[in-house]
């Protein structure tokens, strides 16, 4: 019994699965389509709202090395899910690729934990957007009351306290209109995408480009600030703030992988799936760290600790970037979209996977005769999603999306290592280069990432896998394809 617990899909058999009528997807999504998804879901909260207060209250200055080290981490993963997206293109991301590495149990725990990288990190996005979404507003003289605006539930020490407002409802009503483009078409949402990726790359270029004629170098000074403890026995700065600077920017680069759950949607997975993930972390790496050259460079860091830090370290440069405000604006408000958007699009086709496997009732796996889109997961993904982010606050939120993400990259960098030694001759179009040290070192760095975040989000998770174990007992496990004596009988067992 614990044996069927770890017992695997052949790579072979999974995609033969994929193509059965009753599962097919269209595959229309290009190269850069792809590439675009992934910029799309990674610039977004992380770059506009957390390296201000990840530069003022952990790293100084320095936060550009938590980038480079998060970056670094999230290239080492990057480069095993690149293998497996190439040698398993189809639906189901790391889900999928634990199904045919650690078994079922495995992949099951992984399909849960990506539910809060993806459905929950889709309702925390879409509560940061409604801020910006609010402001900007403002700025133009339209005011929306904050009742209806903000969430109607806030969390202080452990315990939720009502806060007078009744719902937000614009994060509700972005993720409702997400939610119908993509059950609409999955080349409408990538086309709509290209638009906004185009908006807000352009204008974190702009912030870029006319920010650094306006740097001051003093503010550099001390890149790396001495380390200091707080009167509540907390430290920040110095090497620790760094790492703990670069578990908090992490956030910043979710979504790159986001582009594997897509696989099935790809015209030539094979030989795209690796570089659209590979080159959107590629630019997006390059993009945050001269931004935060940028920002800690207008304005000293003590003073970026606020909602809109881009908008606080351009007042700083004086009137000479005053035109750039509304823009920058615009850019948070583009750039949350479009994270939301890829973040919609992921979680049902995970859903997809699963119940492909009977982990989840077929109705998950659900694609619409006219649109090729799994609608059915899609619409319940926007309506759990759209209730999420209509009552919670985002702080909440932001780290066990981190956390749950972190944990996705760990298992599939061990996943590689294993995949290697259990099947060495499988075609793999993409390869990660010097296995096992490439995935040693995403493993070694994504979990002192993780060791990095806080107690209670570890608690959290703790809770939230512990639902999933007994979801997966009480369900997955009874109704799952390959525990089914006949017609299918597992084809490998991990030993
Ligand atoms: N990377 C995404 C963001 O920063 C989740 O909003």
């Amino acid at each position: 019994m614990s044996k069927n617990l770890f017992a695997t899909k052949s790579v072979d058999k999974l995609i033969k699965e994929s193509e059965s009528g009753e599962h097919g997807l269209k595959r229309t999504l290009t190269a850069s389509n792809l590439t675009m998804l992934g910029i799309g879901a990674i610039i977004g909260a992380g770059i506009f709202v957390l390296t201000g207060t990840a530069a003022a209250n952990a790293a100084g200055p320095a936060i550009v090395i938590s980038f480079l080290i998060a970056g670094l981490g999230c290239l080492f993963a990057g480069l095993c899910y690149a293998e497996f997206a190439s040698m398993i293109p189809i639906a189901g991301s790391a889900y999928t690729y634990g199904y045919a590495t650690l078994g079922e149990f495995i992949a099951w725990i992984i399909g849960w934990d990506l539910i809060l990288e993806y459905l929950f990190g889709a309702a925390t996005v879409a509560v940061g957007w409604s801020g910006n979404f609010v402001s900007l507003l403002k700025s133009l003289g339209i005011h929306i009351p904050a009742t209806i605006a903000s969430a109607p539930l806030s969390y202080n020490g452990g315990t939720f306290e009502a806060t007078g407002a009744f719902i937000n409802l614009p994060a509700v009503v972005l993720i409702l209109v997400m939610t119908t483009l993509l059950v609409v078409g999955i080349q409408e949402s990538a086309k709509f995408n290209n638009i906004i990726v185009i908006v807000k790359v352009a204008i974190v270029l702009l912030v870029i480009g006319f920010g650094f004629q306006y740097v001051n170098a003093e503010n550099w000074e001390p890149f790396i600030p001495a380390r200091e403890i707080l009167s509540d026995g907390s430290g920040r700065y110095g090497w620790q703030g760094i790492v703990a600077g670069a578990a908090i920017v992490f956030f910043s680069y979710i979504g790159f992988d986001a582009v594997s759950t897509a696989a099935q949607e790809a015209k030539n997975p094979q030989r795209d799936m690796p570089i659209g993930m590979l080159t959107s972390l590629g630019v997006c790496t390059l993009l945050y760290v001269l931004m935060a050259l940028v920002m800690t460079g207008l304005v000293p860091y003590e003073m970026l600790n606020v909602p809109d830090p881009v908008l606080v370290a351009l007042e700083a440069a004086g009137p000479g970037l005053k035109w750039l405000y509304f823009f920058t604006g615009v850019g948070a408000v583009a750039g949350l979209a479009s994270v939301v958007l890829v973040m919609l699009m992921g979680q049902p086709r995970i859903f997809f996977a699963m119940s492909r496997d009977g982990l989840l009732p077929a109705f998950f796996g659900k694609v619409h005769p006219r649109f090729n889109t799994p609608y059915v997961p899609t619409i319940i993904t926007g309506l759990v999603a759209a209730v999420v982010a209509g009552i919670f606050p985002i702080g909440l939120l932001g780290e066990l999306v981190s956390i749950g993400t972190l944990l996705a990259f760990v298992i599939v960098c061990a996943g590689i290592i294993i995949l290697r030694r259990t099947n060495p001759d499988i075609k793999r179009p993409f390869k990660t280069p010097f296995v096992p040290l490439v995935p040693i070192l995403g493993i070694l760095i994504c979990g002192y990432m993780m060791v990095n975040l806080g107690w209670d989000t570890w608690m959290r998770l703790i809770i939230w896998m512990a639902i999933g174990v007994a979801i997966y007992f009480l369900y997955g496990r009874r109704h799952s394809k390959l525990q089914q004596p006949t017609p299918e009988i597992p084809e490998e067992v991990v030993s």
